[in-house]
């Protein structure tokens, strides 16, 4: 099937939304865990996750508009400078999806989902206790993109808890030991396997093909 820009254009409403956000690939699953000046915590799922530098080791996440809706993460992490990323296991995939309902104010997606709480000393931001592979961040900057109103939010990683048996050689990272998952549109997940690792492609390197 071949789409043509008027054929995306006349997709059902529903539909295009599903197909755009799928045609960009497998994303990461990160869940974001925030705490409010008054120590009220959050926690919501993100698939936007980009790595934008390693040093200072810099990640960003695309914030969607926040203009008319209140984001609490957003809220959070401007009010108290630091967040958490914690990596989505396929255990609790589930549980992680759910973070993203519009719950009340008052109501924390931790408890409201099963999910835990957890803390390390001296960083404001919780934890996802479930989670084996998490990241402690210092809010760095906000960058608004006016196209569509989104929002790119860039932390620096200050802390990494990181298992043993995910590190390889070198500081390769096989996320599939933990059972990562992947993401494709809105709501389909999908388990990793490693296939491959190559070393820097150099030209004068090149395997026969
Ligand atoms: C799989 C999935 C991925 C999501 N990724 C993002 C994202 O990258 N950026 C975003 O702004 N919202 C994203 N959302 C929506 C948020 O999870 C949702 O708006 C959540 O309620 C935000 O919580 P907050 O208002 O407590 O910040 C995603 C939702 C799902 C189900």
């Amino acid at each position: 099937m071949y789409y043509s820009k008027a054929d995306l254009a006349q997709l059902e409403h529903r539909e295009r939304i599903n197909l755009i956000n799928s045609v960009s690939g497998i994303k990461p699953v990160n869940l974001i865990g925030t705490a409010s000046a008054s120590g009220a915590t959050n926690l919501a799922i993100f698939s936007s996750v980009v790595h934008l530098g390693s040093n200072p080791a810099l990640l960003g996440f695309i914030l969607r508009p926040h203009q008319e809706v209140r984001r609490h993460t957003y809220e959070n992490i401007l009010a108290t400078g630091v967040f958490t990323l914690n990596h989505v296991h396929r255990d609790f995939v589930q549980r992680a999806h759910y973070t993203s309902a519009k719950f009340p104010d008052e109501v924390s997606e931790f408890a409201a989902c099963g999910l835990h709480e957890a803390y390390r000393e001296g960083f404001a931001a919780p934890f996802v206790r479930e989670s084996q592979l998490q990241l402690g961040l210092r809010y760095r900057e906000s960058i608004p993109i006016p196209l569509n109103r989104t929002t790119l939010v860039i932390g620096e990683v200050e802390n990494a808890t990181i298992p043993d048996r995910v590190r390889e050689e070198g500081g390769h990272l096989d996320l599939s030991r933990v059972d990562d998952v992947g993401l494709s549109g809105m709501n389909s997940y999908y388990a990793l396997e490693k296939i491959a690792q190559f070393p820097y492609a150099r030209p004068e390197e090149l395997p026969l093909f």
